[in-house]
């Protein structure tokens, strides 16, 4: 169990940060929490054990200013959850810097940075760093070019941070499936997104983090069918060209929606 301790959890206004709050703020665990996201105030029902703490973390600002929040309010963050993160679905066929420097911004740097912050307010002590991946960190598929690699990129920095990482440090990362969140509600521009499967609840990924939590796990797979899939496409090619071709199809029947749509404006 997850109690007594001093916890942030960042993209906690909905669907998996939601949730992971909800199961930490249960009274008898007796956490103190700071939960951040754009829109955090929105949240309602939590005892004086929930500070809600409004930024935005795709801004180098943002996260200063959720540190210092937390330098105010706890001697120590016992637990820092980095799992604010946003998709684009989308055919990749444009030239907008902008537009692939702010998914990195949130997806990525955030969490990049957070790391050294949290290192620095560590200053030795121990503590617990929790980073919201994807299974699409691992596999992309198409129409995710862009939120894909920014999850790719956060799988290759674990990887090298894990060793270089001063032992004062647990480091667990998380790689949901596709999860009914509004990730796939808001869609780009409002058309809705068929969710690649197989899709899970945000419940499950929830439970499956704290509980990693808990075991100082690694890595934690929530989805018990994600890890045999991922053997079955590696040793078996055409499996995978089959699910790839299934996804590009998806994508393709996307495109034709938002053009449809498109033209009725
Ligand atoms: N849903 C999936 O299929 C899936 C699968 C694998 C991994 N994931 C990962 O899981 C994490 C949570 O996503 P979710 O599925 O739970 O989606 P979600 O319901 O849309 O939640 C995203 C959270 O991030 C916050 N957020 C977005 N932009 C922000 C910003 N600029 N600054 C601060 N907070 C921001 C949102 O709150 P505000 O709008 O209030 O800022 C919200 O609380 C993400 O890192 C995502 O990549 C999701």
């Amino acid at each position: 169990m997850i109690a007594n301790r001093t916890i942030v959890i960042t993209g906690a206004s909905s669907g998996i940060g939601k949730s992971i709050l909800e199961m930490l703020a249960a009274k008898e665990n007796h956490n103190r929490i700071i939960a951040a996201s754009r829109s955090i105030q929105k949240l309602t029902g939590f005892d004086e054990n929930v500070t809600l703490f409004p930024c935005d973390l795709s801004t180098r600002e943002g996260v200063d200013a959720l540190f210092e929040k937390a330098a105010e309010q706890f001697e120590k963050i016992d637990v820092l959850i980095c799992n604010a993160g946003a998709p684009y679905y989308e055919r990749y066929d444009y030239e907008d810097w902008d537009r692939i420097e702010k998914i990195f911004s949130l997806n990525t740097f955030s969490c990049m940075y957070s790391y050294s912050k949290y290192l620095n307010h560590l200053n030795g002590r121990e503590g617990h760093l929790v980073y919201t991946i994807s299974a699409m960190g691992e596999m992309a598929l198409p129409g995710y070019a862009l939120y894909a690699s920014t999850k790719f990129a956060m799988k290759g920095f674990q990887q090298a941070i894990r060793i270089e990482s001063p032992k004062n440090l647990k480091i667990t990362c998380v790689y949901p499936v596709s999860t009914k969140t509004n990730f796939f509600e808001v869609g780009d521009a409002g058309h809705k997104v068929e969710q690649p499967f197989p899709v899970q609840t945000a419940e499950a990924v929830a439970k499956a983090t704290v509980r990693g939590i808990e075991r100082g796990r690694k890595q934690v797979y929530p989805c018990p069918v994600y890890l045999p899939s991922r053997f079955l496409m590696n040793v078996l090619p055409p499996v995978r060209a089959l699910y790839l071709r299934s996804q590009h199809r998806m994508l393709l029947r996307f495109l034709e929606r938002k053009q449809n749509d498109e033209k009725r404006v």
